[in-house]
Formats: structure tokens, sequence, C-alpha cells
């Protein structure tokens, strides 16, 4: 009988779409769910990215396009990411996909060889893909917790620990999700100061929520001295311009520009043509819709992290970017009778119908850090507000 790979069959996979799955049971069966599950913005596209994108069709742009992408967005891309991160980046730097998701895999694949002891370092709690791709690719997985004392950011002590000859590879997403953390230019400068010494290690940098920052402007490491070459930068347009299902990203690096090319020649030969064009209008074109979407999301911040501060057993910190909370709930878990985040978020949602992920949906748990869930706030204020006075309630008759 034909067997399933061991990689194939180990393989991990994107736990929000699992709970989703949930959700929309529930919703079959007449329930009304409060979602706050999902990483994706509540609003439709913007109507002048709609437009480019029926223009495309009008115009015929239905074929294959370049491996690469089409010069206008590869383009359209440098210079956006030549203008934000204040460095010069030309056309031939950038490779579009299909998502920025694809690049994770096609980072890991482009510097590590299978079975060679490759390692790579990630930070924990994470985007749960990084770590099925570094496995599944055959590399070495070393993971760096966030801790919540240093408010989920970097632990500069563990990384000089971990950090060795054979790491080709360390992941940092800044805005971060789950946490919502943003990595500030000391921080990112401490990180570069400590790859000097270490030639052979490629970053990626995964910056999708780059637009999404609430206090602080944002900062790439790939914009302190001696980073941009050995930084891959990614960003896309799923959550900037409320285009998850349209499928559009992109990578900067100019050494990895004509791999990264190769594997989407290999994979899914180019990014959807339509799709491209739209990017285009929505990198290039008028930004007023976008930026009301990215202010809002700093009010949903402030809402919700404000509102989970006042529930019992819940202490929330204020992060700075995406649009993520990551609370703690180990004090609501131990009054409540629930075993972990999991058990919490399985009771909040078929017993108040509110939806969100537990940390075991974001890698291992790091031991000592205690119990959280991850809210997504792309949900509107009414929601916000709903949805917390549903677990007030909730906990005031479990007894938290
Ligand atoms: C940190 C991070 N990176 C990458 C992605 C993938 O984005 P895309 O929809 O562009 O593939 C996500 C999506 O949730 C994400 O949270």
């Amino acid at each position: 009988m034909p067997t399933v790979s061991d990689r194939t069959r180990n393989l991990g996979t994107e736990h929000a779409f699992v709970v989703l799955a949930e959700v929309n049971t529930l919703i079959a069966e007449g329930k009304q769910i409060l979602s706050f599950a999902i990483g994706q913005p509540d609003f439709i596209t913007p109507g002048n990215i709609m437009d480019a994108a029926k223009r495309a069709m009008d115009d015929g742009h239905t074929g294959y396009t370049a491996s690469a992408g089409i010069p206008e967005l590869r383009k359209a891309a440098a210079e956006y990411l030549s203008a934000t991160r204040g460095i010069d980046y030309t056309p031939e730097d950038i490779t579009v996909a299909n998502g920025a998701k694809p690049f994770i895999m096609y980072s890991v694949l482009a510097v590590t060889d299978h079975g060679a002891g490759h390692e790579v370092l990630y930070p924990t709690p994470c985007f749960s893909i990084y770590e099925s791709q570094i496995i599944a690719s055959g590399a070495v997985p070393v993971a760096l917790p966030l801790l919540e004392r240093e408010a989920f950011g970097f632990d500069l002590a563990d990384l000089k620990a971990k950090i060795n000859a054979n790491t080709r590879l360390l992941m940092l997403n800044s805005p971060h999700n789950p946490t919502g953390r943003t990595l500030t230019r000391e921080e990112l400068g401490a990180i570069a100061e400590v790859l000097a010494d270490y030639p052979e290690c490629w970053v990626f940098s995964d910056e999708v929520y780059s637009q999404m920052v609430h206090d602080e402007p944002f900062v790439s490491i790939a914009s302190l001295p001696g980073m941009e070459e050995r930084t891959i930068v990614l960003d896309g347009l799923s959550k900037s311009y409320a285009m998850t299902g349209w499928r559009l990203g992109y990578a900067a690096n100019r050494l990895l520009a004509p791999y990264f090319t190769t594997w989407v020649a290999n994979t899914d030969s180019c990014a959807n043509h339509i799709t491209q064009w739209a990017g285009v209008e929505a990198i290039t074109g008028d930004q007023s819709e976008h930026r009301a979407m990215m202010d809002s999301f700093t009010r949903r911040r402030n809402l919700i992290v404000e509102g989970l501060n006042t529930l019992p057993g819940i202490h929330c910190l204020r992060p700075g970017g995406a649009f993520y909370v990551w609370p703690n709930v180990s004090e609501l878990c131990q009054r409540t009778g629930c075993a972990d985040a999991e058990a919490l978020r399985k009771r909040w949602l078929y017993e108040a119908n509110v939806a969100v992920l537990a940390d075991s949906h974001f890698g291992p748990p790091v031991p000592g850090e205690g119990q959280h869930v991850r809210f997504s706030y792309a949900a509107s204020e009414d929601n916000i507000n709903q949805g917390l006075e549903k677990l007030r309630q909730w906990i005031g008759e479990n007894g938290g």
C-alpha cells in the first residue's frame, strides 16, 4: 500500500484555520459568534484597488507573467521599500509571489540544506508556519522564547547563547504575530551587533504588519548599517490593504531574488496576474481608505487593551503594532478551573460564543510563562465592546 511521507504526515498547520472551521460550524447551527480569531482586516479592499483589478481583466491581463512579477509591481515595491526602509532597492531586488507566506518556505529552502544540521532561530510564540517550514525543510529549529517580563521583546542573552557557526537563518517578525510587539531601533541594533560575529547567518525580517504601528515609527533591521545585504525583507498586501484573499506578497534581497524567482517558477509559475495589477494600484494609488483602516486599528487597540484590563483574572500589555493583543489569562484559568489557555478558549467559544486563539496555536508553550490567548482586534469597535461584555458575564457566572 502506498504510504505518506513522514515530512507530510508531520507537517504543521495554521491553527487559526482550524478554529475558523469550529466557528463556521457553530454559525451554521445558528449561533452568533463574536470572532477575534482570524488575522484579517474586517474591511473590504479599497475601491480603487478593485477598479484596477477590473481594468486588468478588461485589458486582457490574464496570462502568465514573468516568475519574478510584472515590472510595474517590482518597481512600485522597490520604490515603496526604498522610501520606507531608507535603502536603495531596485526592481531586480524584488520577487513577487502569491502572498507573503510562500517566502517563509522559499527563505528557509534558499539558505539551508536538508539534513545538513543547519539551524534556524525563530521566536516563540510565533506565526506557526515558521516552525512547520523549518522542520519540513529538514533544517533544525531553535526556538527563542519571547518573555512577558521583557514585554515579549527579544532575549539577547538567549540569542547569544544559541547562535553558532551552524546557524543559517534568524527569523524576526516586527510588529509581531501574536504579541503585537514592535522591536525598537535599539533592540534591532543589539541583534545586529550579535550577528556581526556570524557572517553566514541570514535574517528573515517578516514586516507584513509594518504599516500597522500605533505609537512609534516602524524600523526595519535591514536599515541598520551592514544589514541590508544579509536581510530578506518580507512585505505584503494582505494586511495593509485588506487583500488577504487576493494573495500578493513580495520579498526584497539582492542576492536571493533570482533564487526566489526560481522557487516561484517551481511552485506557482507566477503570482496571480490580475492581482499584481491591483497591487500596483494599492502601492502607488490613493491611500485614503488604507490610512483610515490603519487609524481604526489604533483606536481598537486602545479600546481592547483598556477593556481586557478591567476583566477579572486578565492582564494585558499594550502592544505597539499589528492587530493583536496577547493577554495573560493564567489567573482566570486558575479561578475558572481551566487546565490551560486551550481549555479556556474552548469554553469561551462554546459557552460565551467568543472566539480567540490559544497560546498552543503559536508553538510549544514557553516554560514559566503562564497562559495566554490571542485576540485579533480586526473587528469593529461595536463587536469589541460586545465581546468584552460577553466575557465579563461569562467570568461572573463561572467563579472568576
Ligand atoms: C507574521 C505573518 N507573516 C506572514 C503572514 C502571511 O501573510 P499573507 O496573507 O500575505 O500570505 C501572516 C498572516 O497571518 C503573518 O501573520
